[in-house]
């Protein structure tokens, strides 16, 4: 039996720090709104358990998308809020995808601006490029590290204001005060493992996805959820949960690096998908947009392949870029060609690369305000990949860029203006932070316990195996099962060792993350009883009329367990549903809801 972890007296104390507004997540959507937030001269604190500058952001490789009309001049927004429609199947807020489409050049231009260095027209324009599911070249890029240069330039304003950045700082616990306002957090640092009180008027959520739920992904560790768990205890409504994108192609070999992004500019760029056989495959998949369909029925078109016998030797599908010729490859796609050599010995301008999808983006998230991305919390905001509702049911590649761009600058903003206005006190209750700090503290000081990497591995699995990019109800209930009896184990979770540098207590603190959205994930994928974008559910032919009209909105409910509301989507604002009749001649345009069997 191990003796008690040292917790090193912390739970006796704790710093205490104050900010207008507390930033939580230091990515692309928390940097753009820390910079909004400080621009209007209120003290910002950005938090994030990691690192700033490394963030999920740097994994959209290819572009950011914003319909300039820098290419193909009959862009327009018009066009970009019908294709980001017609990707999520309605089921988008699409007060949001208005915003979005209307707001993303701009905040693209500001971003060039503030020295983003883009990709060029002959003309000296910001090159575009194509992508899937988008009707025009749309996508403006920097190579295929577009993701990283933003995060570069967005990084190098924040800390151009007056903003502090903790790093290596993890929050456990959002704070109410009496009135059941937002207004502060507890977090713990990873080198001492030391308290910090945030005291705040307003919090913003800027934690990224929950890939980190699935075995094979693109997500680096930092990808847990924790943010909309926070959120989730604290009272807020999540939305469309059973929505996770898988990309269509991840890396399969070695198996070090299974899963790692290969990225949808490779298609952009002219990149063809064969399988064993030679055949160009998509032709019966989506025989129009080939290669360049949406993200779900291009990864649903390389899963079937490989699961019906024509996979490659890894078990992937064949991509194929070696027509650009090593320059061609080497001023588009330098990334992706340091990538394959270095990692698997592969040189991609002379033969194809395996790729196989994985776990890439959450469509759901926290349900947000249009406007000002306040939750229906007050005090509580909400951006980025963690907020919900702009992409529906399918994500367009390159639109989760601008939307942190947009979304994270009007968070800043709305948290800002609401910090401004509001006169309430940001004291809570002593108990509240001695709870928390003894929870979080308690792995290390049990005597024995679970293993948290064992549980968090039994998640994963679970979550590849039950509720994968083809579903049914059989398994998903199977899968429901497992992670029922996992979260059962979590807490009892034990951690050995100090509260210094110790990546196994964090793991204890994760877990309860994982478990938490995995059941989220299942019991809406449960509910959702239909084939449709990322819910592609074996059980039924495909996309029912009436759920095409529903929102699966989660909340805690009294008891504290989930509590699922299927909430009808508001009509669509006049000017905007005339587009898609206007649209239908000039861009094939789609009915509402309806799908292919792909
Ligand atoms: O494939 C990619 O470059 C990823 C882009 C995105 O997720 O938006």
């Amino acid at each position: 039996m191990e003796s008690n972890g040292q917790t090193n007296g912390h739970r006796d104390r704790h710093e205490v720090r104050e900010h207008d507004i507390l930033i939580v997540g230091a990515g692309g959507a928390g940097l753009r709104a820390a910079i909004a937030a400080a621009e209007r001269g209120l003290s910002v604190g950005v938090v994030t358990k990691s690192l700033i500058g490394k963030a999920h952001t740097v994994m959209a490789e290819g572009g950011v998308a914003a319909s300039m009309g820098n290419v193909d001049a009959d862009d327009g927004w018009q066009t970009h809020f019908m294709d980001t429609m017609k990707s999520g199947k309605f089921l988008n807020n699409w007060q949001m995808v208005e915003i979005f489409a209307k707001e993303a050049p701009e905040r693209v231009y500001e971003l060039e601006q503030w020295g983003a260095l883009f990709n060029r027209t002959e003309e000296g324009k910001i090159s575009q490029r194509p992508f899937g599911g988008h009707t025009y070249r749309r996508l403006c890029h920097v190579g295929d590290r577009t993701g990283l240069e933003m995060i570069r330039t967005l990084q190098e304003k924040t800390l151009a204001t007056d903003t502090t950045v903790y790093m290596e700082t993890t929050v456990t616990r959002l704070f109410k005060n009496d009135e059941g306002q937002v207004v502060g957090a507890l977090a713990y640092t990873r080198e001492s493992g030391r308290f910090i009180h945030f005291k705040a008027k307003a919090v913003v959520m800027a934690t990224g996805g929950w890939g980190r739920n699935y075995k094979v992904t693109s997500n680096s560790w930092e990808g847990t959820g924790d943010g909309a768990v926070l959120a989730y205890d604290v009272g807020a409504e999540l939305v469309d949960m059973e929505m996770v994108q898988f990309h269509p192609t991840g890396m399969v070999w070695p198996p070090g690096v299974r899963g790692l992004l290969v990225t949808e500019g490779v298609r952009g760029e002219g990149g063809i998908l064969r399988n064993s056989e030679g055949e160009r495959y998509m032709e019966n998949y989506d025989s129009e947009k080939m290669e360049l369909s949406t993200r779900d029925v291009v990864a649903r078109a390389n899963y079937t392949e490989v699961t019906e016998g024509r996979g490659s030797p890894h078990g992937g599908v064949y991509l194929d870029i070696t027509h650009l010729g090593y320059n061609g490859i080497m001023k588009k796609l330098p990334v992706m060609y340091e990538q394959f050599k270095n990692l698997a010995d592969i040189d991609i301008s002379k033969e194809p690369m395996e790729v196989f999808p994985t776990i890439h983006y959450v469509m759901g998230g926290i349900k947000v305000d249009p406007e000002t991305c306040v939750t229906n919390v007050p005090g509580l905001f909400a951006a980025g990949e963690c907020a919900g509702g702009l992409h529906g049911a399918n994500r367009l590649g390159g639109n989760s860029l601008s939307d942190l761009l947009v979304f994270g600058r009007r968070a800043g903003e709305g948290a800002a203006e609401y910090a401004k206005s509001n006169g309430y006190s940001t004291e809570i209750d002593d108990s509240q932070l001695e709870t928390e700090k003894q929870r979080v503290l308690e792995p290390l000081e049990r005597q024995d316990g679970e293993n948290p990497y064992e549980l968090q591995q039994q998640v994963q699995e679970a979550m590849m195996e039950h509720a994968n990019l083809m579903r049914n109800e059989e398994s998903l209930k199977e899968g429901l099962e497992k992670i029922l009896a996992i979260k059962e184990r979590v807490p009892n979770v034990k951690a050995h060792g100090s509260t210094l540098f110790n990546p196994g207590w964090h793991a204890a603190q994760d877990v309860r993350y994982l478990t938490q959205i995995s059941e989220i994930i299942l019991r809406t994928a449960l509910e959702r009883k239909e084939r449709r974008g990322a819910q592609w559910h074996l059980d039924y032919d495909g996309p029912s009329d009436e759920l095409g009209k529903i929102n699966f909105i989660v909340k805690k409910d009294e008891q504290g367990e989930i509590g699922i509301e299927r909430r009808e989507i508001p009509p669509m604002a006049e000017h905007l549903s005339r587009l898609f009749d206007e649209g239908d001649d000039k861009h094939g345009g789609e009915q509402q809801g309806k799908e292919s069997q792909f």
